[in-house]
């Protein structure tokens, strides 16, 4: 069976080691009580949290026993040496992290370039890394077309990567303007971009890519959730503001049929 991943993007928050662990086990309770009797429910679904880097340790330790996995918000493509603030693939996986989110729009908008993203991509792959990579255009000026940018996004994300490397690589299509707006797109429209990044990757790395599992990000919560995560091209959701609510995010989770 091939399983939904429901990813959450913790961002910024919250502001204390004390708070990412209540907020955790908050969760993984709510999932408990309403999957008491139903304990299939939570196999169908991948369950991946990327909180700060600084809250990583802590809560790699609290959910050691749960099924939830973890990830980071962000990576260095260098393997060590002398650069200054950064967290290199080695050092996540250290932490058991087994994920990390690379080239998001709000790491794009302070600098973050194509070619830096591919050298992310690349170096955490190569590191063993599973890599969700964001992609995703700031304005549709025609709702039924997706903009060439994130075509382009994608290629050049992927320049290099092999084909062995593809099962590693999850795309995450995250219109601009659908993050933190409150105003989702609709299923068909993250369908079609869905349907447009297969193709692209299809065309470099052939048909290896037809299981190339692509979610989709921009104001999900639990109302609109299962309208994603169901639809048959789209193979779940990362999902920002809501999911550091731990009813919301446990909801979103459970809409996976
Ligand atoms: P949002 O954020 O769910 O708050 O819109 C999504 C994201 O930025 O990944």
């Amino acid at each position: 069976m091939v399983k939904k991943i429901i990813i959450a993007n913790w961002k910024m928050n919250p502001q204390t080691s004390k708070e990412a662990e209540r907020i955790f086990n908050s969760l993984t309770n709510n999932l408990r009580q309403i999957t008491k009797n139903k304990k299939s429910k939570l196999k169908n679904v991948e369950i991946i949290i990327c909180p700060s880097f600084t809250h990583l340790p802590l809560l790699s330790v609290v959910g050691r026993r749960s099924s939830v996995k973890f990830g980071a918000q962000d990576v260095f493509w260098e393997l060590q040496g002398a650069y200054t603030g950064e967290i290199s693939a080695a050092m996540l996986k250290d932490l058991k992290c087994q994920y990390v989110i690379i080239g998001h729009s709000e790491r794009r908008k302070f600098g973050e370039t194509d070619d830096m993203v591919n050298k992310k991509v690349l170096a955490s792959a190569n590191d063993g890394l599973n890599v969700i990579l964001c992609v995703g255009e700031h304005y549709r000026e025609n709702h039924n077309e997706i903009p060439a940018i994130v075509e382009e996004q994608v290629r050049l994300a992927l320049a290099g990567v092999p084909k062995s490397m593809l099962d590693k690589i999850i795309i995450a299509y995250e219109p601009v303007w659908a993050i933190g707006s409150g105003m989702p797109d609709t299923p068909e429209g993250a369908m079609m971009a869905a349907v447009l990044i297969r193709k692209t990757v299809i065309g470099i790395l052939g048909s290896a890519a037809k299981n190339l599992r692509i979610v989709y990000g921009g104001s999900v919560n639990a109302e609109n959730a299962g309208s994603f995560i169901n639809h048959e091209s789209i193979d779940g959701v990362l999902v920002g503001g809501a999911s550091l609510d731990p009813r919301e995010f446990a909801k979103i989770i459970l809409s996976a049929k």
